[in-house]
């Protein structure tokens, strides 16, 4: 017989799950937003078999339940389930971005028929909604869980099985550790870009050409700030003790940096930077662990039409897959930096001999 997957909060994330709960051939994927055009969307095409515009009827079918709704809403659908009189095991899961008061609601359930693991895809994209979900979304993605008691392992193995076609990588989390790294790496790193962004804003009134000269870097540094501003502000607040204790750290490193200008500490400054520049430099290869290997090049192209192309094509007509493509420092009309990964090593190697052969000038860093 068919499980049910219910997934409420079809946006981003949920669409993109659902998405990849469609490659099981036994499973009935069923929906429920509060947005009437999402369920519309869903239906129109085929992302979900049914949708509900009712949690407690929706949960009632379920065998399991993804909560993708915001942080502060899926606490809230939490303690609604243990309201709904179900006639069946369930076993749910979220994916909310800081899982303290997620895992705190999911203590406090009574319900025994509900077994409940935290999760947190960490993959996104600054766009919001059902219309920006993708398959591909997770693909090599660490996905955090979370388990709420010690005997999970039968869920665990359940929840993983049901996640393979997302192809990301688990690992398994305490919600207090999860909290403080997501604080540190992903939400204090989103306040520092709006805040620049801000800090250029209020600039602009006296030099209008700002935006103008707002390349590379700023650019770079300030992107994860187009992302949605009510997800946003309801992660903050759901982390509201860690990004406190990050701010003051900040407020503390920035008067020390002041204080190096201000004395004119050239050496220390230098210190300061150099030791900045190590751990930076040192994050790809510890980035390449147990979770993760990539193999990377480095290519150089020039800023013209179809310069991207190229490279792509002359990769492709030897059907080598690219994994990943970021592209460095490029500016107007001048040479920038391609950083290619590939799955393995002998892709790697096969695509610079093939660059270097069509003189493109490429770099293999380990
Ligand atoms: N966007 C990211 O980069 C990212 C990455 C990983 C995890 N997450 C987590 O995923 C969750 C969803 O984020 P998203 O990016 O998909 O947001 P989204 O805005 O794209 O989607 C949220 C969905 O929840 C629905 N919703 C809102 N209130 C609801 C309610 N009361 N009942 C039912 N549905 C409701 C909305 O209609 C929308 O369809 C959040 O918990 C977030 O922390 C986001």
């Amino acid at each position: 017989m068919k499980e049910t997957v219910l997934i409420a909060g079809l946006g981003l994330i949920g669409g993109s799950l659902a998405l990849n709960m469609k490659e099981h051939d036994n499973m009935r994927i069923i929906g429920y937003d509060a947005n009437k055009s999402t369920l519309e969307y869903c239906k129109m095409n085929g992302i979900t078999d049914e949708t509900y515009d009712n949690f407690a009827e929706a949960v009632k079918q379920a065998d399991i339940c993804i909560l993708a709704a915001p942080v502060s809403v899926t606490v809230g659908l939490i303690k609604e389930l243990d309201t709904i009189a179900l006639n069946k095991d369930i076993l749910v899961t979220d994916v909310s971005s800081v899982k303290g008061p997620v895992m705190d609601a999911a203590k406090n359930l009574t319900n025994e028929r509900i077994s409940f693991i935290g999760g947190h895809p960490m993959a996104g994209s600054h766009k919001k909604g059902i219309q920006a979900a993708k398959q591909h979304l997770f693909e090599n993605a660490i996905y955090v869980l979370s388990p709420s008691n010690e005997n999970m392992e039968e869920h665990i193995a359940k929840l993983k099985a049901l996640l393979t076609p997302t192809k990301c990588k688990f690992l398994i989390l305490e919600p207090e550790e999860h909290d403080e790294m997501t604080g540190v790496i992903s939400h204090f790193p989103h306040l520092i870009a709006s805040s620049l962004v801000q800090q250029a804003k209020n600039w602009q009134q006296k030099h209008p050409y700002i935006p103008k000269l707002a390349a590379g870097g700023f650019r770079d540094i300030t992107r994860i700030a187009s992302s949605n501003p009510s997800l946003w502000k309801d992660i903050f607040f759901q982390n509201k003790q860690k990004m406190s204790r990050l701010l003051t750290d900040w407020i503390e490193e920035m008067n020390h940096l002041k204080q190096l200008i201000d004395e004119g500490s050239e050496d220390e400054m230098q210190e300061y930077l150099q030791l900045a520049k190590n751990y930076r430099d040192g994050l790809d290869s510890a980035k390449r662990g147990a979770l993760y290997t990539t193999y990377d090049i480095y290519v150089d192209i020039f800023d013209q039409p179809g310069a991207l192309l190229r490279v792509i094509e002359l990769l492709a007509e030897h059907e080598i897959s690219i994994s990943n493509i970021e592209i460095l420092e490029i500016r107007e009309g001048i040479t920038g930096v391609l950083r290619l990964s590939f799955q393995n090593d002998n892709d790697r190697q096969l695509s610079h001999a093939i660059l270097r052969k069509n003189k493109y000038d490429t770099v293999i860093q380990e």
